[in-house]
């Protein structure tokens, strides 16, 4: 709304301008500086440059086209600029019942008939489930609400590493070493524990990577007997991972993993050799792609598929099926090279939708700075981790509320929120500490700060009493107004989340906001005496609880009734 009020002014300078002198120029209206100089703030050397005229005389014509417009209370003349005090009562009144009219779906971008298909968490079976993984899954996640807030279809893949290589040595160790019951039991870890020992013992017995080789090429002809295995990890996995997503809130829509795409890589390969973009190269298939980067391996010499080949099928079928306005791929920084060249091929060979496909990284994440790692960051290691979190939060719960009913849930919601909330905090780009202590605190920037604020709201506007007359003007005070702006400012935060990928945005918004709150919060007697003050800080109170439990649901975290 704010950002309407600076628009109109700039169009209604810039058409007085076209008006009066044919002029078409580019009037910037922004904040001042600092805060105690006013609303809005412009700077006239546009004008000055453009009339040729005298600073004070193009200064006295802007003031002129908008002193007696409603919005503006007062003006000053500053140097070049003119700084506006804006008329916040209105302002102030029209936010807040469209917050209190709309509810959750205040914020909410237009809808448009344009689908964003986000492929995150997509953990390897047969490997271990990383901490990265871990990253993906609730990057992804968030950002898929975001979207979707922000008034696009999504489409969300667990796009899971189920083939490949390391298929063809955890068969070869289970048949060495394994059983049903520990796969049935803990299958991601098992399997990974298989994996882990096919490597030690491969060591000092170099065959078995043969053997193992050979097993994958039976397996990628049909093999019956190791076709039944691989369905069989793959189905325990994914069970076990649902334990994890379970815990976190996270669903996907699809869970075409790379074998999904076994019978769709013929087709891009010959795509691929009709637009001469296949090249031999010491009995492997390769795509060229200059001299900026490595050229893209399509075809292994024993004729064996690759990563990289799945990916593009992956895309043209993701492109035909959804028809994606983006295609997000929430994948850590260490994959860069493969994104960009994915990109690379996909516009060689003639497709303009090459560019919407983004490459959404991120970074490490460390324990006392060095590359965090759970045991070889097997999945029942990371929910170990959440548990621990949860533990926490609850000694936490117990000391400062000991009669709480359900500390359990509560725990459970406090404890994977800080979790998630540490996560998304910094930008994604960037690696991060995880130290649970820090992320638990319920002050500074952490998911219980958040839940917590959200809590003293409910229980100001549960225990007060309001009735239906309100004092707007009692929003020109700075710390009233702080509040207004920044909820006016939750859609523009989407949009920005949006460009940048980055559930980021959000978290700051959300800090930001709570901050303001808890200022204003020491600042005001809320339950007031005088009911018309009384009614409108309830009012406002109100407002933001909808914002802040709303910009919550985006980065997955849950509100609490009590604390
Ligand atoms: N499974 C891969 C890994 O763990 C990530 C897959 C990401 N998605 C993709 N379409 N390449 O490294």
């Amino acid at each position: 709304m704010i950002e309407n009020i600076k628009l109109e002014l700039k169009e209604l300078l810039e058409k007085y301008f076209l008006n009066t002198y044919n002029l078409e120029l580019n009037i910037v209206v922004e904040e001042p500086k600092k805060k105690e100089l006013g609303d809005i703030s412009i700077p006239s050397f546009v004008v000055v440059k453009a009339l040729r005229k005298p600073l004070n005389d193009c200064v006295n014509e802007i003031v002129n086209v908008i002193k007696d417009l409603d919005i503006v209370k007062s003006y000053q003349i500053m140097g070049g600029f003119i700084n506006i005090v804006i008329n916040k009562e209105e302002i102030a009144k029209e936010i807040l019942d469209k917050i209190i009219k709309e509810g959750s779906n205040y914020g909410n971008g237009v809808k448009k008939n344009e689908t964003i298909v986000l492929d995150y968490s997509s953990p390897n079976i047969a490997k271990p489930f990383s901490i990265g993984h871990l990253r993906s899954t609730i990057i992804g996640a968030s950002l898929k609400l975001i979207f979707e807030k922000g008034g696009y279809n999504t489409f969300g893949i667990n796009h899971l590493g189920d083939w490949g290589s390391q298929f063809g040595k955890v068969i070869v160790a289970y048949k060495k070493w394994g059983n049903d019951n520990s796969v049935k039991e803990n299958s991601l870890s098992e399997l990974a524990k298989l994996y882990v020992r096919f490597h030690d013992e491969a060591k000092t017995n170099p065959e078995l990577e043969d053997e193992a080789r050979e097993v994958f090429k039976e397996l990628e002809l049909g093999n019956e007997e190791y076709l039944k295995l691989w369905k069989w990890f793959r189905e325990e996995s994914i069970n076990e991972a649902l334990k994890l997503y379970d815990m976190l809130n996270v669903k996907f829509d699809s869970y075409n993993g790379e074998a999904f795409y076994n019978d769709k890589m013929d087709a891009i390969v010959k795509e691929l050799e009709d637009k001469k973009l296949l090249v031999e190269d010491d009995g492997a298939m390769i795509v060229d792609l200059g001299e900026s980067m490595p050229p893209a391996l399509i075809k292994r010499r024993d004729g064996a598929s690759l990563y990289m080949t799945r990916d593009l099928a992956a895309v043209e079928y993701r492109k035909k099926e959804y028809n994606f306005k983006k295609a997000l791929y929430v994948v850590g920084n260490e994959q860069k090279l493969h994104f960009n060249q994915l990109r690379s091929v996909i516009s060689k060979m003639g497709y303009d939708y090459a560019d919407d496909i983004i490459h959404v990284n991120f970074g490490l994440v460390l324990q006392d700075g060095k590359k965090m790692s759970t045991r070889s960051g097997r999945v029942v290691t990371l929910i170990d981790v959440l548990n621990e979190a949860i533990k926490m939060a609850y000694k936490q719960i117990d000391e400062k509320n000991p009669n709480l009913e359900n500390k359990e849930e509560v725990s459970k919601k406090i404890g994977i929120g800080a979790v998630i909330f540490n996560d998304l905090k910094n930008h994604r780009s960037l690696d991060y500490e995880f130290n649970l202590e820090q992320m638990l605190k319920f002050e500074g920037q952490t998911g219980p700060y958040l839940q917590y604020t959200d809590v003293r709201i409910k229980s100001i506007l549960n225990s007060c009493k309001a009735t239906n007359e309100f004092d707007y003007s009692l929003f020109e005070k700075p710390h009233y107004y702080a509040l207004i702006k920044d909820i006016d400012e939750f859609s523009l935060n989407i949009n920005k989340a949006m460009e940048d990928y980055a559930p980021s945005v959000i978290c700051k918004y959300l800090l930001n906001l709570a901050s303001d709150f808890n200022t204003f919060y020491g600042l005001e007697k809320i339950n007031n005496e005088n009911e018309v003050i009384r009614n409108t800080n309830l009012k406002l109170l109100s407002a933001i609880k909808i914002v802040l439990e709303e910009g919550l649901r985006l980065i997955d975290i849950f509100p609490l009734e009590r604390m």
